[in-house]
């Protein structure tokens, strides 16, 4: 939203130099946007798998965070750190992270989303807790 665009971009031109293809859903101004939006543009991508993953930036990763796990399948985890970020794909293989524009300084940033993208998921017995999880959906 608009307390996250100034990190998304700088976060999308950090991967797109690295070769990834990105798909930037916006938004691209200061003006106020509701985050709830964004999150369910992202989330409909990750479900369709139209993208691999999802990252989402407001100001503090919380409320977008928490609007993109109401979306059925998708798994978000708000990263402060890098090691947070490995931890969010190794046992919980979110599909989705979120970041606090406001909050995450560039330089950690971009190691938040190299991290989580690097790191892969376990399985064993994350798995089954992954399966409880998803399976409250339906609860
Ligand atoms: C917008 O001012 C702010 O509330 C939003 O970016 C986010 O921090 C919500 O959790």
């Amino acid at each position: 939203d608009h307390g996250g665009f100034e990190l998304k971009d700088i976060l999308r031109d950090h991967l797109t130099e690295k070769g990834h293809e990105i798909k930037d859903l916006g938004t691209n101004t200061a003006d106020s946007v509701d985050y709830p939006d964004y999150a369910k543009l992202c989330a409909d991508e990750v479900v369709a798998k139209n993208v691999d993953f999802g990252i989402l930036v407001c100001g503090t990763g919380v409320g977008i965070s928490i609007a993109a796990n109401k979306v059925d399948g998708i798994r978000c985890g708000l990263c402060p750190s890098p090691e947070i970020a490995a931890l969010v794909k190794q046992h919980n293989n979110a599909n989705m992270i979120a970041l606090g524009g406001r909050f995450t300084d560039v330089e950690t940033a971009k190691k938040i989303v190299d991290s989580y993208m690097s790191a892969e998921f376990e399985g064993g017995r994350h798995q089954g807790r992954i399966d409880k999880m998803m399976a409250l959906e339906n609860a």
